[in-house]
């Protein structure tokens, strides 16, 4: 079996009011993206993952549709997007869009339908359950109908006088849940998706598909002795999420929607998923991979910077998605802290880490300026657009800190920064949606372009290199064993080809004896390397050809 294309890609996500401002009003927008095309294109990044930019009114900020099938202004028109989709195309790149299946926003037609009576056309389209009676405080409004807790804390039950019911969210609550137990809910949206593919899209990123059904019953929650959910286990808030998310229609729906999607030819679907790896697992359906087709693996998300941590992390992901199954390696995102935050913004860990993800048996996805080290900009909760801190703002914001949460989202949302001018040449507005982070003189693109040795210089030679080794896109993946302390090494291979990766966590030296042909890549210089041992610096890594044949015709010699 050929391995399909949406294997072997690499991903870059655009959040795109923050990638380049066209027309100058703060705003990033679909012709900036258009306009930076050949930037992308020179990077070496397959797949451009688009963040929404339907129809909406931002309230967070394109996650909220109302539109599904029309362009928020700010960010162009139908036709700018298909314009998208033709350029990327040109250029032999791929483009997928950001699907929000699960909710709507509460400005969108269905929902103010859906909420004007008990008795509209779409009164079954979202989630509706009468309050239960709260006998004990006549004349109050009924209680919550039961005890499920959003994903970002609190009832997701939202009261509408209208209909004196609840409706169900599951993030924030102007994002009502959609009802899938409806046929037509399920159908609308199955064709919303192939509107899209009809015009082109290679697929879709699939925003929190693991909460899509509920049960049936709603029955409540039990009791979890967890306060705040973690990348892998979303229970949380002092309750086990045994009922509202990873539901096995869920995992059936999954299969549904590849089977539309299949329609239009090898599609990707890269689901948000939250919970344990058997569980994202069976959002790819079965051995044949009928579901999904592939699963963000978020444990990587908290990652430890060391050799061990990242040896048992490829082990349990090498067991958990073995072929025809891709796991996604990915550091970073709009909703959480920037990677190089976690290494202390330290550009030689950032290089290593990439090296890895760029290198490793996976789909690698990076976060606009992760290629370029973009840092976290600090910004107090009370000044955030992003609705998420305001409903934390009576915690001080150094215990988010502490148990290293990214509350406020805004401060990994900010500007590109692309070079030393005004807005560091994302904008020449006077004022860009969020500010632009203070170190872009030093931190930006063209700047880096200048330096050889820069973050951004790395990942393009490293890219170029994943784009010309058939291994390192679609070889098998064995650890190598016997390596100095703080020293991880792999090997990918496929028929006679057999690459090496070596990367050294430690900040101590290292040699290690090992038959190479070709070194391909190293991220310190160069010197010492006599084909049959590595001197690797502290923070160092090598990727090594091991050819057979070309052994052989040495041999011979
Ligand atoms: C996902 C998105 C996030 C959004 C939420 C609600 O987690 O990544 O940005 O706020 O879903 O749609
Ligand atoms: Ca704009």
């Amino acid at each position: 079996m050929t391995t399909p294309w949406y294997h072997k890609t690499s991903i870059y996500q655009i959040y795109p009011r923050s990638f380049y401002d066209s027309n100058n009003d703060g705003i990033g927008d679909l012709k900036g993206i258009i306009q930076k095309l050949d930037y992308l294109h020179e990077l070496g990044f397959e797949t451009l993952w688009i963040s929404p930019f339907f129809s909406s009114p931002q309230a967070d900020f394109g996650y909220d549709i109302s539109n599904y099938t029309d362009i928020a202004s700010e960010y162009g028109t139908m036709d700018d997007a298909l314009q998208l989709i033709d350029q990327v195309h040109k250029r032999g790149m791929k483009i997928i869009f950001d699907m929000v299946m699960n909710h709507t926003s509460d400005q969108h037609a269905w929902f103010l339908e859906s909420r004007s009576s008990r008795d509209n056309p779409k009164a079954d389209w979202y989630i509706w359950r009468d309050p239960l009676p709260s006998p004990l405080r006549r004349g109050v409004r009924g209680e919550v109908p039961n005890n499920w807790k959003s994903m970002t804390g609190g009832s997701g039950w939202h009261y509408a006088k209208e209909r004196d019911q609840y409706y169900w969210s599951s993030f924030l609550p102007f994002q009502p849940d959609l009802n899938y137990r409806n046929s037509e809910v399920k159908k609308a949206m199955l064709n919303i998706v192939r509107f899209w593919l009809g015009k082109g899209v290679d697929g879709f990123r699939l925003d929190i598909f693991n909460v899509l059904y509920k049960d049936a019953e709603f029955r409540n929650n039990p009791f979890a002795f967890q306060l705040t959910p973690t990348e892998t286990n979303p229970s949380g808030f002092f309750q086990k999420a045994k009922y509202n998310l990873n539901q096995p229609e869920s995992f059936a729906f999954a299969k549904e929607l590849r089977a539309a999607s299949n329609e239009f030819g090898d599609k990707i679907l890269l689901g948000e998923i939250y919970g344990d790896r058997q569980t994202t697992r069976r959002f790819l359906g079965d051995e044949t991979n009928n579901g999904l087709t592939h699963a963000f693996d978020f444990e990587i998300l908290a990652f430890k910077f060391n050799a061990n941590y990242f040896r048992e992390l490829i082990k349990k992901i090498e067991a958990h998605y073995p072929n025809p199954l891709m796991p996604v390696y990915v550091f970073g995102n709009h909703d959480r802290r920037r990677s190089i935050n976690r290494i202390g913004d330290d550009l030689q860990k950032a290089k290593l880490i990439h090296m890895l993800q760029l290198t490793v048996r996976g789909v690698p996805c990076i976060y606009y300026g992760e290629e370029i080290g973009m840092t976290n900009l600090k910004q107090p909760f009370a000044a955030a657009l992003d609705p998420i801190p305001h409903k934390f703002k009576f915690i001080p914001p150094f215990v988010f800190d502490m148990i290293g949460l990214t509350i406020n989202r805004d401060e990994v949302r900010t500007p590109m920064q692309w070079d030393g001018t005004k807005n560091a040449g994302f904008s020449s507005a006077e004022k860009t949606w969020l500010p632009v982070h203070g170190n872009y003189k030093e931190i930006n693109v063209e700047e880096e372009y200048k330096d050889a040795n820069s973050l951004l210089n790395t990942i393009r030679a490293l890219m170029k290199i994943r784009n010309e080794e058939t291994s390192l896109q679609e070889g098998t993946l064995e650890i190598l064993d016997g390596l100095p302390n703080g020293v991880l090494g792999y090997s990918r291979k496929i028929g006679e080809e057999k690459i090496s990766v070596l990367l050294n966590f430690d900040n101590l030296e290292k040699k290690i004896r090992i038959n190479f042909s070709t070194c391909l890549f190293k991220l310190s210089d160069r010197k010492d390397l006599d084909k049959k041992t590595v001197h690797l610096n502290g923070l160092d890594g090598v990727i090594l050809k091991i050819s057979t044949t070309e052994r052989k015709k040495a041999e011979e010699l």
